[in-house]
């Protein structure tokens, strides 16, 4: 019994820091996921025009719209990630794609 309550205790002082770390982590893991499957096709990391797809640097859309092409794509130009995806892994690519800046 004692070692159940500190097992409990325990899972509650962890799991904080591990949301804080999974977080970074995430943001680490966004620009990796954006240059392995989002690169092709939007250049300089997202920072240029003239790939297939647009420049998403300082984007004019809000986070609803990103989000929602980032799960739904658009049909005939871009493929929808939703399925392949997970909820923390697109929110991290809009805050890598809110966070872009010139490269030099
Ligand atoms: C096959 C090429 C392709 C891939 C891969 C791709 N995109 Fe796109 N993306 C496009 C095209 C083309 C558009 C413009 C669609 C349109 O005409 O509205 C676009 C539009 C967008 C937009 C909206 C930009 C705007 O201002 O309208 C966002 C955000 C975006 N892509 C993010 C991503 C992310 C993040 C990934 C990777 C998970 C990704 N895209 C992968 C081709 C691609």
């Amino acid at each position: 019994m004692r070692l159940l309550v500190s097992v409990m205790l325990l899972g509650l002082v962890a799991a904080p820091a591990f949301a804080a770390e999974s977080d970074a982590q995430a943001d680490k893991d966004a620009a990796n996921i954006f240059n392995s499957t989002c690169g092709w096709c939007h250049q300089g990391g997202g920072r240029v025009a003239g790939g297939i797809g647009p420049k998403l640097m300082n984007s004019e859309r809000d986070d609803a719209f990103i989000l929602n092409r980032i799960r739904a794509g658009k049909e005939g130009k871009m493929p929808a990630f939703g399925g392949s995806l997970n909820d923390a892994q697109i929110q991290a690519l809009l805050r890598y794609i809110r966070n872009l800046k010139p490269e030099n």
